[in-house]
């Protein structure tokens, strides 16, 4: 049984990025998986890259205490999903210091030789709530700027993940709860809920 494991950054619990991570996760579950998200905000991560991860980074101290548990679980995980929404064209501070304190040098890859470690070889999805439309990303370069910077770069770079893609959750206004927007979430979620049952 496929292990997936759903990352959510929102501050919002009742969000559509929370309905996202929360139809994956039923989509790989009906599925036959076993799926479980992960609430960055809920769980009171700090996203601060502080003295201590520093010194982790150094190598003079050991893993931050409050990221190994996630770390745990995502080795644990044959595809993480990780969820979003856009600001200014990049992930909030939540998740970056996500990836800034979790996807770090000894847990993803090796400080010594640069080799990827626990995340090698999994599948990465990577969901995207954007107010603009995925055409405009796409025509504008946007697309291609993260695709670089997250897929390409990131994750098959450094991390050894082939298996990574970007999706998108698009045209979606912040708290839009008129019928027409809710019948368009509807739709979004339900192909969402099928990208979780590939996953499975
Ligand atoms: C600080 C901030 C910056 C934003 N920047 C962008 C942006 O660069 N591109 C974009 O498409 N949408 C942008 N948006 C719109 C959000 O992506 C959109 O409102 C969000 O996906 C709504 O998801 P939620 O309802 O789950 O919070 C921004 C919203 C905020 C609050």
């Amino acid at each position: 049984m496929n292990n997936v494991l759903v990352i959510t950054s929102n501050p919002e619990p009742a969000s559509l990025t929370a309905a996202v991570g929360e139809a994956l996760a039923a989509g790989a579950r009906a599925a036959g998986a076993h799926a479980e998200v992960i609430d960055l905000h809920r769980i009171g991560f700090s996203p601060v890259y502080t003295a201590v991860d520093r010194n982790h980074y150094l190598g003079r101290a050991p893993m931050p205490g409050d990221v190994v548990p996630i770390q745990n679980r995502l080795a644990g995980a044959d595809a993480i999903v990780l969820v979003f929404p856009v600001y200014w064209y990049t992930m909030p501070a939540m998740m970056k210091g996500f990836f800034d304190r979790v996807i770090c040098r000894d847990f993803a890859y090796d400080a010594a030789t640069g080799n990827p470690l626990a995340l090698a070889g999994k599948t990465v999805r990577v969901i995207m709530l954007t107010g603009g439309s995925q055409q405009w990303y796409e025509s504008d370069g946007i697309d291609a700027a993260l695709r670089n910077q997250i897929c390409a770069q990131t994750f098959k770079k450094y991390c050894g993940v082939n298996d990574v893609d970007l999706v998108y959750v698009d045209n979606v206004t912040m708290g839009g709860n008129d019928c027409d927007q809710r019948a368009a979430a509807a739709l979004q979620l339900e192909r969402i809920k099928s990208l979780g049952v590939t996953l499975a």
